[in-house]
């Protein structure tokens, strides 16, 4: 009779709050009535909510922000915020507490959200409409001081330079990204969900003339329970105990792959230093992030660099191999630099533990794309460490740089321009190679000092706001080829970029008229990335299980926790073979061997080989594949704390993710609470007689049911 104690439970739960009450009433009614009532009990609800997009939680050495519900789901009476002056209904005067909260896109601000946050006990959770077009005012849930603690500036650099004292990077940041609320926030798509909430809200809970509303009113349960708690330290131990009694994790560190290649193939099979090989690293960022999980199109942070950077890549490619400069180029482009730096920490970590194929000696410069999708009258800035300037043969070097890029610019219908020198670098993968050691080096950005991009780190930071549009009734192949006004100025970044890294590689001035970006690819990669993966172009580059994986949406820049390269990672990847690499007319077996013939055994050390799947003839459906060798290889972007097992390192990023099970929501109708209490004491009046029953039964089993078997009693 041991279910006797749990019945109890409920009833002592019972009073506590909406959120228990509903789940026990299911719980209890669908364990003792089974199957019957339980149907009933779904009758009840509205819908499902189709596309829910979660806010989760994530850890770092000190701290969790993010979102969580409780592991059986929080629920509440739906209350749509229409204004400001509205919140009071939520946080005082509403007679239905707890409320979850259905915000418009233009009250999920922070003054909103930090009193949400504050009522928590009246808050069952929040979910903000997304709007269809960008807030004219601007939006960014990230930090003013992006990897404020992880970056080259701090006490012992420079102190007047650290803390962003000098500029602050992103002024419009709201911090809310770096909060922690203990209620569940969604994002839904203003379509039909919204529109069904937007409805049930007005047919039953709407106060009338200042009346309370009467039951049975519209309620709304979103699951998205994190099973990590505290901060990273706290979840790794626990993954360790886990570990040993199932494999069952409840964190797991952001990382990924960073992509690199280089003008001339190095031999990957050994690491460390070479006397005379020099490098010139070319760098983009491959991330991004928003307040929500997989929703990061970080077109002006991310993308706008990379795209870039692969368009002066595909340009180099027939002058770095008819004419080659005396130095290599390195192309690199870092997964997690939104969570303090992982990729690039990790590379520098790398060469300075001989992991890598070259290491810091042999480092010339660096020359960095950043966010250029926003140039204001055709301007480009070039920024610069002004501490490592100070030396006076390193600024020698950057004057140099910076000279090329000028020379480069000539013609081009661009100007390249310096901030004040006391300014220090934006945030840049760039600051952790100075962090290791003074290398010259410059940062390309289309702003002077704070960002042009007035949604950085936020689910705006996407095609329209780059102006990536087309003229109405283009099929989506007509899209693909159709050269926006942005791939041109990007295509002249581009071009500005290639050419100055052929002069910094120590190229002749001679071939630069032959060192072109071309705006067609710089085109079809921002289609590509920010409008739709699943296109033509990308569905020839990539082998056909990644093909499979492209959607219709604009790319997720999340890093995100996988083991495999993701999505981003992947199609750069390819995207950087396809636009460095050559082809080979081999087998598709000597291909994934990576080698030429059969007796071929070197070329894997300096080359990759990978097989992709190509396009169809125009007659036929089979595509025809073929091998693509390129010098295009990954490396890891995963912490260097992890490997070091230091979970409240300053040094290095920390940021794990918890995990989750159940990310859902649903809206329902409740009934009034004396009806749900008849419910339950009907329920527990209903028990306690099946209770009796079965207790007089079995004691009398053997009256009732004589036969040899077992008594029935052994069943309970
Ligand atoms: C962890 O994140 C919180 C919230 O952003 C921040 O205040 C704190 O400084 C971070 N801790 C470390 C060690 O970086
Ligand atoms: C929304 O509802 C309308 C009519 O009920 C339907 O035609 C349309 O396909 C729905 N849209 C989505 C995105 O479900
Ligand atoms: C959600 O999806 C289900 C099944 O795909 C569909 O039946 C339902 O109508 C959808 N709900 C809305 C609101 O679009
Ligand atoms: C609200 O007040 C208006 C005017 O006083 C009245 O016409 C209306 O019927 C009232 N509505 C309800 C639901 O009581
Ligand atoms: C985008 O288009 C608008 C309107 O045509 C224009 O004002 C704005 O400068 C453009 N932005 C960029 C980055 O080209
Ligand atoms: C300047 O930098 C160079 C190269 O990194 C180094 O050899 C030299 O010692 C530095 N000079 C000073 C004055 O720090
Ligand atoms: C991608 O597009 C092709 C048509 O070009 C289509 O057959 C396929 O279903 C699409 N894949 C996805 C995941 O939408
Ligand atoms: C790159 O892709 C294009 C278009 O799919 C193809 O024609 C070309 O051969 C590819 N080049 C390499 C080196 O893979
Ligand atoms: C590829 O190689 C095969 C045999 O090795 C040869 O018959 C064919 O003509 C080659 N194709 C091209 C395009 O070079
Ligand atoms: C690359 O290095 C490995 C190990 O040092 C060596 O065995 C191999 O021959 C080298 N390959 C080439 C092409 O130099
Ligand atoms: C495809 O079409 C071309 C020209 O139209 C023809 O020469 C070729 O034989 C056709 N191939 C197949 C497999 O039908």
């Amino acid at each position: 009779m041991s279910t006797l104690p749990v019945v109890f439970f409920a009833f002592q739960t019972r009073k506590m709050d909406l959120r228990s009450n509903k789940w026990i009433i299911n719980f209890i009614v669908c364990l003792f009535f089974m199957g019957a009532s339980c149907s009933s009990v779904e009758k009840k609800i509205y819908v499902h909510l189709n596309y829910t997009i979660p806010c989760v939680r994530l850890l770092n050495a000190t701290h969790q922000i993010g979102c969580q519900s409780s592991l059986s789901g929080d629920v509440g009476v739906l209350h749509v915020l229409e204004s400001e002056e509205n919140l009071d209904w939520v946080l005082r005067s509403g007679p239905n507490p707890p409320y979850m909260v259905i915000l418009e896109s233009w009250l999920f601000n922070r003054p909103v959200m930090i009193k949400l946050k504050e009522s928590s006990r009246r808050v069952a959770g929040v979910v903000v409409v997304a709007p269809s077009t960008n807030p004219a005012e601007g939006f960014s849930p990230h930090t003013k001081c992006p990897n404020e603690n992880t970056g080259v500036y701090s006490e012992s650099y420079d102190p007047v330079l650290a803390h962003c004292n000098e500029t602050v990077w992103n002024p419009l940041g709201n911090g809310l990204s770096y909060e922690e609320f203990d209620f569940p926030i969604f994002s839904l798509k203003d379509d039909n969900d919204t529109q069904i909430i937007r409805q049930c809200y007005m047919e039953h809970n709407r106060a009338a003339n200042g009346s309370s509303p009467r039951y049975p009113l519209c309620a709304m349960q979103l699951y998205s329970h994190m099973s990590a708690v505290t901060d990273t330290a706290t979840c790794m131990r626990r993954n360790d105990i886990n570990f040993s009694i199932s494999p069952e994790m409840v964190c797991d560190p952001l990382g990924d792959y960073n992509v690199w290649a280089s003008t001339r193939p190095l031999n990957t099979t050994t690491k460390g230093h070479k006397m005379w090989e020099k490098v010139v690293i070319a760098a983009a960022r491959l991330d991004s992030r928003s307040f929500f999980f997989d929703i990061a199109p970080g077109a002006e942070s991310a993308a706008s660099g990379f795209i870039t950077l692969l368009g002066a890549a595909h340009a180099l490619r027939n002058a770095t191999q008819e004419a080659p400069p005396n130095r290599t180029i390195l192309y690199t482009f870092f997964q997690g630099e939104t969570f303090d730096y992982i990729g690039s920490s990790r590379l520098v970590y790398d060469m300075e533990n001989n992991e890598f194929v070259v290491d810091l000696d042999n480092v010339d410069s660096v020359l960095e794309v950043g966010q250029v999708g926003r140039l204001n009258n055709s301007r480009i800035w070039l920024h610069s460490d002004p501490v490592s300037r100070r030396n006076s043969s390193i600024d020698d070097e950057v004057n140099k740089l910076v000279n090329n890029l000028r020379s480069a610019s000539a013609g081009s219908g661009f100007s390249v321009e310096e901030p004040g020198v006391s300014q220090p670098l934006p945030p840049s993968s760039f600051q952790r190679f100075l962090r290791a050691r003074q290398i010259p080096g410059v940062v390309i950005e289309d702003h002077q000092s704070a960002f042009a991009n007035r949604y950085y780190e936020s689910m705006f930071d996407n095609a329209e706001y780059l102006n990536v549009s087309y003229p109405p009734n283009l099929t989506p192949e007509e899209q693909l080829e159709f050269v926006t006004d942005t791939a041109k100025a990007l295509t002249e970044v581009a071009t500005i970029v290639a050419r100055a890294l052929y002069i910094q590689a120590g190229g002749a001035d001679t071939q630069l008229r032959n060192i072109n970006a071309d705006p067609q690819i710089v085109s079809q990669m921002l289609y590509g990335f920010l409008v739709r993966s699943n296109n033509s172009w990308f569905q020839q580059l990539v082998p056909a299980d990644l093909a499979s994986h492209l959607t219709d949406r604009p790319t997720n820049f999340y890093v995100g926790v996988t083991q495999q390269p993701s999505e981003p990672t992947s199609l750069v990847q390819y995207l950087l073979a396809n636009l460095t690499g050559s082809t080979m007319n081999i087998t598709q077996d000597d291909c994934q061997n990576q080698r030429e013939n059969e007796s071929d055994k070197d070329s894997k050390h300096l080359y990759n080989y990978r097989w992709v799947q190509g396009a169809a003839p125009p007659n036929s459906t089979n595509r025809q594949g073929y091998c693509v060798r390129s010098t295009v290889h990954l490396s890891k972007a995963l912490s260097p704390a992890f490997d070091l097992r230091e979970y409240t390192s300053k040094d290095y990023s920390t940021w794990t993710e918890s995990r989750w099970k159940t990310i859902k929501g649903r809206v329902f109708l409740v009934a009034s609470h004396e009806l749900e209490m008849l419910t339950l004491g009907v329920g527990v009046g209903v028990l306690l007689t099946s209770l009796l029953l079965t207790y007089i039964i079995s004691s009398k089993a053997d009256i009732l049911f004589s036969s040899g078997r077992e008594p029935t009693n052994a069943t309970y």
